[in-house]
């Protein structure tokens, strides 16, 4: 008489939903402030952006290269950027909320403030929504704002990026800048902190 096969137990390979919560927050999307600043710690692919740090291209076929001044011609494209320490060649590319904005604008449209903070009219700013954390958007060079396609907030980048439109809570921090041997380089830490929790 042949044998029914027992079945056996097969351990899920997914994750639960619990885990994956886990996570997320670990990733630093859902963390609050202070969570966010221990993670940074000494490590400098987290550190947010230091002086004289370069910036270097995002993504694309040119990921990680040195963006220079020739990559910025007035009026556009807006180029997203991770900065870098130049002596040590180290990407600062481990934490997302170092994704920096940087678009070469009519410095003449500029408000005080940005103009002191651009260099010869570049200027730079936290590449994460202030809403809920997007990080891709639509640039509208005509106006020289900015729409992020999630919930459609829009900043001003000649006003500080100021909040015009949507349920964004606050402008998008300012990061001030420099030209060295050039290229752009960061003058100064982020003005404001990046992200987008409201805590804190
Ligand atoms: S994440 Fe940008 S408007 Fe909601």
């Amino acid at each position: 008489m042949s044998e029914t096969p027992r079945r056996r137990s097969v351990p899920d390979p997914r994750p639960a939903r619990r885990t994956v919560l886990k996570l997320a927050a670990g990733a630093g999307l859902m963390l609050p402030r202070v969570g966010m600043v221990a993670a940074q710690g000494d490590d400098p692919r987290k550190a947010r952006p230091q002086p004289n740090d370069r910036l270097v291209f995002a993504g694309g076929d040119r990921k990680g290269q040195v963006i220079t001044l020739e990559d910025l011609p007035a009026g556009g494209p807006l180029l997203t950027a991770f900065p870098m320490d130049p002596a040590a060649r180290v990407v600062r590319d481990d934490s997302r909320l170092n994704q920096i904005l940087i678009v070469h604008l009519d410095p003449n449209r500029l408000n005080s403030d940005t103009r002191a903070r651009a260099a010869g009219g570049i200027v730079a700013y936290s590449a994460v929504c202030t809403h809920t954390g997007c990080d891709i958007w639509d640039w509208q060079p005509a106006s020289s704002t900015i729409k992020c396609p999630c919930h459609f907030s829009e900043f001003d980048l000649t006003e500080s990026a100021r909040v015009l439109n949507g349920p964004a809570p606050r402008r998008l921090p300012a990061l001030p800048l420099k030209v060295v041997d050039g290229a752009p380089a960061v003058a100064g830490g982020f003005i404001g902190r990046p992200g987008f929790e409201t805590g804190g």
